[in-house]
């Protein structure tokens, strides 16, 4: 069986890595691994079963129990753990802080990596995965590295501007939120398990100057230019 063409895309938090990934997925047949789910999954459990983040054999059992019962659905995109569906809890600010935490152990990055590649290589085409160490640690050996970044300031105001869509602008300011995202990047970047860092043969994708139309248009020419998609 050949394997299907793995594109690699790291990079912080607000870059636009999961719109714009999940939009090209889309319009190409692609399936989108957002490999982000899966540590938001692990704290989320963790908390509907009274376990705190702290290494140990609670969160152990924990991991085994996500290992036994995850699911992954590439045509819905969604992820379930047992019977339920987690994917309406994942984008919440409780999903977010527990898979920081979750995210510094070397014992859930184990346990998560087979998952990731599985997932991926079972993808019907090709995958696009998303995260901090897919070039560097759960694909090398991807089609396709890229790091997308962009400015702090802007990171910030991409946020600020989806906390106003869902109408919680008043609770926070532009600088509360550049705060909040450089203390995110110190964890990922500055842990000692799998830091976030760009492979050296990754591409440096910026957004900074692209919207996300623009974003979308120049991955995809990216892909037709190293003969990924025709
Ligand atoms: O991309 P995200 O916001 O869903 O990631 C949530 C947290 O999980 C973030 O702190 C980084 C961490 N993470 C990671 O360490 N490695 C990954 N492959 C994906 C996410």
């Amino acid at each position: 069986m050949t394997r299907p063409k793995i594109v690699a895309v790291d990079g912080p938090a607000g870059s636009g890595k999961s719109s714009i990934c999940a939009t090209v997925c889309r319009d190409l047949n692609w399936s989108y691994v957002n490999t982000g789910a899966l540590y938001r999954a692990v704290g989320l459990l963790a908390g509907d079963r009274g376990v705190s983040l702290v290494e140990g054999p609670a969160l152990s059992k924990i991991l085994h129990e996500f290992a036994d019962t995850v699911r992954w659905e590439h045509e819905t995109a969604k992820l379930f753990v047992g019977v339920e569906d987690f994917t309406p809890r994942l984008d919440s600010v409780e999903a977010g802080n527990g898979a920081s935490a979750v995210a510094k152990m070397a014992s859930v990055r184990e346990a998560l990596m087979p998952h990731q590649r599985k997932l991926s290589l079972s993808a019907p085409r090709g995958a696009i995965v998303d995260g901090r160490d897919i070039g560097t640690v759960i694909f090398p050996d991807a089609d396709l590295k890229i790091f997308m970044t962009a400015s702090l300031e802007q990171r910030a105001m991409r946020r600020l501007k989806q906390i106003e869509k869902i109408g919680g602008a008043s609770d926070f300011s532009h600088d509360d939120i550049m705060r909040a995202i450089a203390l995110r990047d110190e964890q990922d970047s500055q842990r000692d398990s799998a830091p976030m860092r760009k492979a050296e043969d990754a591409i440096l994708f910026d957004t900074s100057h692209m919207n996300v139309e623009m974003a979308i248009e120049s991955l995809k020419e990216l892909l037709r230019a190293k003969g990924l998609t025709k």
